[in-house]
């Protein structure tokens, strides 16, 4: 008996009779059929912790009204036939989508005017007043964060010029005035620190002259050289330029010193961003091979040249606008498509390196209407800005562009949270996703959480 014990329940061994051994590969299956059955119901939570945590998480700190904009009638589809609604045919020729999407200065946010209610509240796509009560000029910008003063410094272009078209055919333009910064420690009041690069009005030659293109100024601060780094995009009006450019200040608030422009390792650059990664690493990712891929090069030491590290991303993907995130030690790249001024459908892409592989996650938008959606709340992303102290909690920062009249292009700037499964399949990767939904929520008003810039970092 005791030598037989073993031999009747072991598993491979050479007594085993047919019938346990197929008795067992089919309480595996059963298992394996069960677990897929669980998993469909109930989708396994992608980042560390469960996704209903987080929401609770964000519900507790984040006060949000009802959008109006849900209710926002979809343009009919003509003929009957399914066709996609040319939502931005529409907007050129419809004065009443014109209202909407760009209402007038009656519904500014104003913190001279604005009663008490209203303070603190984001109201995408209205026009933004600083402190002085003059509208904000800081388009395709983005944010520094410095933690030891807790300020933000927002730089952007100052497009407050006349809106022309070089020729027909050509998309609109303003003349070069410079890059402007706004300084804010609670995200919702600036102050306008002025002009921080100035256009070159005499020289013909320069970058910087007026008859150029200075596009999506980002700036990073270099620990080592104690110096704030800006890079943007330079090119000049017909756009054959397609370099970027670099400027350097001791100090947050500017002056910055322009150093010159280059493409980067020989290759065109267009829309751009930087990234600066906890390690102190810097990247700079421009679209390039005339915007059919994206390129991601590693920044020198000191941020103001390149190492000789690039990779070919998005290739063949057409993107461009790219802003840049890292959540829980991966990346996150929300782009838009190449449409000049005209909003697109968002993408995100997520890789476990800036380098990549880059995955595909899909359109990140969420709430409002179809026409909201795929048009990124009717905007361009340019920058991603993580709230210091509040884990998992982002700001989208978008511009709504209006050709007719660039200065008057409105901010989006929207709450981003991470949570949920991705809604695209991933294409090379053949394990439970690690990856986090990206999401992007419409609000038309909402606020951050009360005392939010209080939490101690
Ligand atoms: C601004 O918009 C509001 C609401 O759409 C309208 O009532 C008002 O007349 C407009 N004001 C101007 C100056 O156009
Ligand atoms: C004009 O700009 C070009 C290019 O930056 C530079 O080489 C040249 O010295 C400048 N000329 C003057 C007069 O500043
Ligand atoms: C673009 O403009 C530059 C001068 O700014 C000119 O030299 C170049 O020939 C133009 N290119 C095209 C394709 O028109």
């Amino acid at each position: 008996m005791l030598q037989r014990l073993p031999k009747q329940g072991g598993v491979g061994t050479a007594a085993a009779s047919k019938c346990p051994v197929s008795t067992i590969i089919w309480i595996l299956a059963a298992w394996v059929l069960l677990f897929q059955v669980y998993t469909t119901l109930y989708p396994p939570p992608t980042a560390l912790t469960h996704p209903k945590n987080r929401v609770r998480s964000i519900i507790r700190y984040t006060e949000y009204e009802e959008p109006e904009f849900n209710r926002l009638p979809l343009p009919p589809n003509r003929n009957g036939k399914k066709r996609r609604p040319d939502y931005i045919e529409e907007f050129w020729s419809s004065s009443h989508k014109r209202q909407i999407y760009f209402p007038n200065k009656s519904s500014a946010i104003d913190p001279l005017t604005n009663n008490e209610d209203d303070r603190f509240y984001f109201h995408p796509g209205r026009e933004w007043h600083d402190s002085q009560g003059r509208p904000i000029q800081a388009h395709g910008g983005g944010i520094l964060y410095i933690p030891e003063t807790r300020t933000f410094y927002w730089y952007g272009e100052n497009k407050d010029g006349r809106t022309y078209h070089i020729s027909k055919h050509s998309t609109a333009r303003v003349d070069v005035i410079g890059i402007n910064c706004y300084s804010s420690t609670d995200l919702w009041l600036w102050k306008n620190e002025g002009i921080v690069l100035k256009a070159d009005e005499r020289n013909v030659s320069s970058d910087l002259h007026v008859s150029k293109v200075v596009e999506r100024p980002k700036v990073i601060y270099n620990d080592k050289t104690r110096k704030y780094v800006m890079w943007m995009h330079i090119d000049n009006a017909n756009y054959s330029k397609a370099s970027v450019g670099v400027a350097v200040s001791l100090k947050p608030e500017g002056p910055f010193k322009y150093l010159g422009s280059a493409q980067p390792h020989g290759f065109d650059s267009r829309d751009m961003t930087v990234f600066k990664d906890g390690d102190g690493t810097a990247y700079i990712i421009y679209s390039s091979e005339g915007n059919s891929e994206l390129h991601v090069t590693v920044l020198a030491e000191d941020y103001l040249g390149f190492r000789n590290i690039m990779s070919r991303v998005l290739v063949h993907g057409y993107r461009e606008a790219p802003a840049v995130f890292k959540h829980r030690g991966l990346y996150y790249m929300i782009t838009s498509g190449c449409t000049g001024w005209a909003p697109n459908t968002a993408l995100v892409h997520s890789a476990e390196s800036m380098l990549g592989s880059w995955q595909l996650m899909g359109n990140p938008c969420v709430g409002g209407n179809e026409e909201l959606r795929d048009t990124t709340f009717f905007s361009q992303g340019t920058f991603v800005l993580p709230l210091p102290g509040i884990p998992d909690m982002f700001i989208f920062m978008a511009d709504r562009w209006n050709p007719y009249d660039l200065r008057d292009s409105r901010y989006v700037w929207l709450p981003l949270t991470m949570d949920g499964p991705a809604d695209e399949p991933l294409e090379d990767v053949f394990e439970f996703p690690l990856w986090s939904r990206v999401s992007i929520h419409w609000y038309q008003k909402w606020k951050l959480p009360q005392d939010w810039d209080k939490v101690q970092i």
